[in-house]
C-alpha cells in the first residue's frame, strides 16, 4: 500500500524529467525548418538552441529561493504551467523574437523543474528504494528525447516545425493536472514548521514499524537552523557543495549532450550519407539511452552507487579511445567505419546511461544536509546547466578546430580523471538513510564513507 502510493507519487513528480527530455530532444529536428521559415543567421539559430539552456541555469538559481519558500510541490506545478504556456507558445512564434521569449520561459521552467523533482523525489522515498524512484526520474528524461526525437521524424516530411515544438505542451498541461493531487514533501513541511502535516504525510510513506524513527530522524536534522552565512563558514557544508558542482560538470563534460545535439554531423563525418540515414541513427541512439536506462533502475539498488559510476566511467573510457582511433587513423569514411563508429556511441550512451545520468542525479538528491540542500542543489543544477550550455556552445567549433580523432582523446583523458574522482570521493549511498548521510557529513566524516554506518 505504502508502496504503490510512493511509486504513484513518484511517477508524477518524474514527469518533470519528461519535460526535461522533450526540451533536449526536441530542437536539433526543428531547427532547419525554423531557419528557412524565419530566415535565421548562423548565430540566431545557435540562440535559439542555447537561450533554453543558459535560462535554464537561471531557473535553477531561482529555485534555491523558489524552492525554500513555496516548497517542491508548488515549484514542480509552476515549472509545468510555464512549460506549457512557452512550448505552446513556441509553436504559435510569428518572429524570431518572440520564440526567444518563449524560449527563454521554457528554459526556466526546465531549470525549476530538474532542481526540484530529483530533489522532492528523494524526500518522499523509503532508503532501499530511493536510487531506483530518482533513476526512474532519469528513465523518464531518456523517454522524453526520445518521444522528441520521433515526432520530428514524424513532422519532418511536412517541415512542420510548428507542431514539432507545441506538441510537447500536451503532456506537461497532463502533468499540472496530476500535480495537483501530490503532497508535499514532509521533510519541507518539518523544516518550515508544518509539524501536523509532516507527520500526516510521513504516515502515508513509511510502514507503522518504521514510522517512530523516521520521525524522529526527520526532527533532528530539521532542528538545524543555520542561516546560509553559517553554512558556508563550515567546511563540510562547502565540501559537499563542490562535491555536487563537480560531479554534474563531471556529467556535463563526459560529451553526451555533444553526441545528443550533434548526432547527424557526426554520422555525416563517419560515413552515413543520406539525411533520412542520419536521422535514423540518431533515433537509434535515443532508444538505446532509454533501454539502457532500464537496466540502470536495477543496478542502482543492487550493486550500488559507486561500482556502477565506475562500469559507466569504465565503458566511457573505452568508446572515447575507439572512436578516437577510428577518427585518427581512418581517413577514409565509408559505410563501414560509419556502422563500426555507430556501434562504439552505442557503448559510450550505454555507459552514460547506467551511471552518469541516473547515478549523479541520486547522488546530488541525497547527500546534502536538508537545513543546506535549497542552496546545494541550486549550485549542482546551475553548474549541469551552465556546462550543458558550454557543451552546446563549443562542441562543433572544438570538434573542426582539433579534429574528431583528437575531440576523442580529450573526452577519453576527461574520463580517466572522472574515474579517479569517483575513486577518491564518491560514498556509497544505497540504502542509508538521508539524515545519517547528513549526520556524518557534519561530523566532518571522510567524503568517501559518510555512507557507513560510523
Ligand atoms: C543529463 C542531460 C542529458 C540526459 C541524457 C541527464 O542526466 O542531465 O544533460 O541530456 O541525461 O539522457
Amino acid at each position: 500500500m505504502h508502496k504503490i502510493f510512493i511509486y504513484r507519487v513518484a511517477l508524477v513528480a518524474a514527469l518533470a524529467g519528461l519535460l526535461f527530455g522533450l526540451d533536449i530532444g526536441v530542437i536539433s529536428g526543428a531547427l532547419p525548418f525554423l531557419q528557412q521559415d524565419l530566415n535565421l543567421t548562423v548565430s540566431a539559430e545557435g540562440w535559439i538552441v542555447s537561450s533554453v539552456l543558459f535560462s535554464a541555469a537561471v531557473g535553477a538559481i531561482a529555485s534555491g529561493w523558489l524552492s525554500s519558500y513555496w516548497g517542491r510541490k508548488n515549484s514542480i506545478l509552476l515549472s509545468a504551467i510555464l512549460f506549457a504556456i512557452a512550448s505552446l507558445g513556441s509553436g504559435f512564434a510569428k518572429n524570431y523574437e518572440f520564440l526567444i521569449i518563449m524560449r527563454i520561459v521554457l528554459g526556466f521552467a526546465v531549470g525549476v523543474a530538474t532542481y526540484n523533482a530529483p530533489i522532492y523525489i528523494s524526500e518522499i522515498a523509503p532508503a532501499n528504494i530511493r536510487g531506483r524512484l530518482v533513476t526512474f526520474y532519469q528513465f523518464m528524461i531518456t523517454f522524453g528525447i526520445l518521444l522528441a526525437f520521433f515526432s520530428d521524424y514524424i513532422f519532418t516530411p511536412d517541415g512542420n516545425w510548428r507542431a514539432m515544438l507545441s506538441i510537447i505542451s500536451a503532456p506537461a498541461f497532463i502533468m499540472v493536472l496530476l500535480v495537483l493531487s501530490l503532497p508535499k514533501s514532509p521533510r519541507w513541511l518539518m523544516l518550515n514548521g508544518f509539524h501536523e502535516q509532516a507527520q500526516a504525510v510521513l504516515r502515508k510513506l513509511v510502514s507503522p514499524a518504521e514510522y517512530e524513527s523516521s520521525l524522529s530522524e526527520l526532527k533532528t536534522s530539521a532542528s538545524h537552523h543555520e542561516s546560509l552565512g553559517d553554512l558556508l563558514r563550515q567546511k563540510p557544508f562547502l565540501k559537499i557543495v563542490c562535491f555536487g558542482i563537480v560531479l554534474q560538470m563531471i556529467q556535463q563534460f563526459s560529451g553526451m549532450n555533444g553526441i545528443l545535439y550533434f548526432a547527424p554531423e557526426m554520422f555525416a563525418h563517419s560515413g552515413f550519407v543520406s539525411h533520412t540515414d542520419q536521422m535514423w541513427a540518431t533515433f537509434l541512439i535515443g532508444l538505446v539511452n532509454m533501454v539502457s536506462t532500464i537496466f540502470a533502475l536495477r543496478f542502482v539498488e543492487t550493486m550500488g552507487r559507486r561500482k556502477v559510476l565506475y562500469l559507466s566511467g569504465g565503458l566511457i573510457l573505452v568508446s572515447t579511445i575507439i572512436l578516437a582511433l577510428i577518427f585518427t587513423f581512418n581517413t577514409q569514411v565509408n559505410q563501414f567505419t560509419g556502422e563500426l563508429s555507430l556501434l562504439v556511441i552505442f557503448l559510450f550512451i550505454i555507459g552514460f546511461a547506467l551511471g552518469y545520468g541516473p547515478i549523479i542525479w541520486t547522488l546530488c538528491s541525497e547527500v546534502f544536509p536538508l537545513n543546506g540542500r535549497a542552496f546545494a542543489m541550486s549550485c549542482a543544477t546551475t553548474s549541469n546547466w551552465a556546462a550543458n550550455g558550454l557543451v552546446g556552445a563549443f562542441t562543433l567549433p572544438l570538434m573542426t578546430s582539433m579534429g574528431m580523432g583528437n575531440y576523442f582523446f580529450l573526452l577519453a583523458g576527461f574520463a580517466i580523471v572522472s574515474l579517479l574522482y569517483f575513486r577518491l570521493f564518491v560514498p556509497e549511498t544505497k540504502n542509508v538513510h538521508l539524515e545519517r548521510l547528513e549526520m556524518n557529513l557534519r561530523n566532518n566524516v571522510p567524503l568517501r564513507e559518510i555512507g557507513e554506518v560510523k
